[in-house]
């Protein structure tokens, strides 16, 4: 993935978190951003603070490693030369009280989970962070390691009723740190504190909204294309539908043109229904590339899981070439990269064995010779999905459930034609249509049906039937790394499975996976 220049970025200035490890960074991050204060990640072992962010405070993450172990990330001496508030969450709070002259210790017992802290009253500057009642107040604890003395210059905010210091500040500088995460939504004040962190220590003005997002990265899109024409890869998903939105806005309806892949391998009707929302926004240039049949060719016989997902990602490369090299007015191709790609492309994912090979339309190659344009490399999905509201795309393109770049092909185990894709798409739309129709379809994160290579019997009237399975999938994640299974009402399970054997012909049996993730995966394969 290519990286994009510091210039790129869509405010000149924030909160820097910086990364030691910890499973909840970005979250920091995400929860900066929805109160309103701008905010980046960056791994805590770079030389330097990013050149052109007006760095407004810092927060050291959390990580894995202990402080007085050889060879354990430290605090990287610009951050001191910044001159900024800093706040330390769990293990930056251990460098900085290490830093200062404090002790850490291993903890006699590991912390996880829920504790009660209760706010002392302090003097110095970072005191605005607490709000100091009486009442204890939950926070959220992850720890193998606390404080044994804190340093000279530090005073302590809050304590459990472990007699754990949960919370310290600096006696005159604008410094705190935490035992606890903040960033948890089980930390009862921790958004408050995050708030207070940006608007009261590092006067901030809170005002990264979606009005506001949507007119810089629209500035920032006239800025990088200039008199240029982008070419925007859509797939039906939140991502590339928002980008071509974003686009249509910033550059107008003739400097946009997208081009629709049509694989044969998509959700019953979603290449008309996506056209007709981008249309009612204003795009007039749409391309549908009918590559249906070709696709179909090419996954003739193949029964492999990655040898599908390889066929198809060259296939998507292929098309979308074809179709750039034949017209030559495209300065730009735009893609809807997100920043946890961005950051996880930059070594944070480094070295995780492939359990399949993911691709989508943003892995388009460095061949094609245009420019990028990523709005959206600097920002989280749920930001993505505001922008999309902003835009007017209606809300039920903007919280659709993810679809996976192969499409149905990973759907469908074993051989995939199109008799059997027809199959698919239409049991998939029953159980879409009827989590619609039952308010329910926000009640898994993603949902679909997957036809299986096996045949039972069954009897239906008088006779005997041996036809294929559906197998329905439904399941609750924040991100698609884990999955539970989602909670549906079994009255609602049976209808669906008797409305499938009813209207969709060759079906015979419905199953409902009740699998998490792990052990297996959300998709079959
Ligand atoms: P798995 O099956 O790996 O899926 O548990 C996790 C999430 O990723 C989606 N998925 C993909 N998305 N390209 C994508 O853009 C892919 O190749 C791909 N494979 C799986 C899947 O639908 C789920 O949301």
């Amino acid at each position: 993935m290519s990286q994009s220049s510091a210039a790129d970025r869509p405010l000149d200035h924030g909160i820097l978190v910086l990364d030691y490890g910890s499973q909840y960074t970005l979250l920091i991050a995400r929860r900066l951003r929805e109160l309103g204060a701008y905010s980046e990640v960056i791994d805590s072992r770079v030389k330097s603070p990013p050149a052109g962010l007006n760095v407004n405070g810092v927060i050291l993450s959390g990580g894995p490693d202990s402080v007085y172990e050889e060879g354990s990330r430290t605090l990287p001496d610009w951050v001191t030369t910044l001159n900024v508030p800093v706040l330390g969450i769990c293990y930056g709070m251990q460098l900085l009280v290490e830093q200062s002259g404090g002790k850490v210790r291993g903890a006699t017992k590991r912390e996880y989970g829920r504790a009660a802290m209760h706010v002392r009253s302090t003097k110095g500057p970072a005191s605005v962070l607490f709000e100091t009642t009486s009442a204890p107040q939950t926070v959220w604890m992850s720890h193998g390691d606390d404080i044994g003395a804190i340093p000279k210059d530090y005073e302590t905010a809050g304590v459990t009723d472990e007699q754990v210091i949960a919370a310290i500040i600096h006696k005159t500088l604008p410094i705190a740190a935490l035992q606890y995460h903040p960033e948890v939504a089980h930390s009862e004040k921790g958004a408050d504190l995050l708030k207070r962190f940006a608007r009261d220590l590092c006067k901030m003005t809170l005002d990264w909204d979606g009005q506001a997002r949507v007119e810089t990265l629209c500035k920032h899109i006239q800025d990088v294309v200039g008199t240029g024409h982008v070419l925007v890869a859509c797939s039906g998903g939140v991502d590339s539908t928002v980008t071509a939105a974003l686009l249509l806005k910033a550059l107008g309806p003739e400097r946009v043109t997208a081009v629709f892949c049509d694989t044969g391998l998509l959700r019953k009707n979603e290449v008309p229904w996506v056209a007709e929302k981008l249309k009612v926004l204003g795009l007039r240039h749409l391309e549908v590339l009918s590559s249906a049949d070709l696709f179909m060719r090419e996954l003739k016989g193949i029964t492999d899981p990655e040898q599908k997902r390889k066929i198809i990602g060259r296939l998507f490369i292929e098309e979308f070439e074809g179709y750039a090299s034949k017209h030559k007015e495209f300065t730009h191709l735009g893609q809807g990269t997100l920043y946890p790609d961005v950051i996880e492309s930059a070594g944070h994912g480094a070295g995780a064995k492939v359990i399949k090979s993911h691709h989508n339309v943003g892995g388009l190659p460095d061949r094609l010779a245009l420019k990028l344009v990523e709005p959206f490399r600097w920002l989280f999905k749920d930001e993505v999905r505001s922008i999309g509201l902003c835009l007017g795309l209606p809300d039920e393109l903007i919280h659709r459930h993810p679809f996976p770049g192969p499409g149905l092909a990973v759907r469908i185990l074993g051989d995939v034609t199109p008799e059997r894709v027809k199959m698919l798409q239409e049991a998939d739309h029953v159980f879409i249509s009827a989590l619609r129709e039952h308010g329910l379809y926000q009640v898994p994160w993603q949902a679909f049906a997957v036809l299986l290579p096996i045949k039972s019997v069954g009897v239906m009237g008088d006779n005997r039937t041996y036809q294929q399975t559906i197998a329905l999938r439904a399941v609750t994640s924040s991100d698609g790394m884990t999955a539970g299974v989602a909670d549906l009402p079994m009255s609602f399970l049976t209808r669906v499975s008797d409305q499938i054997v009813r209207q969709v012909h060759g079906i015979n049996r419905v199953v409902f996976d009740i699998t998490t993730k792990p052990p297996a995966t959300i998709e079959w394969e």
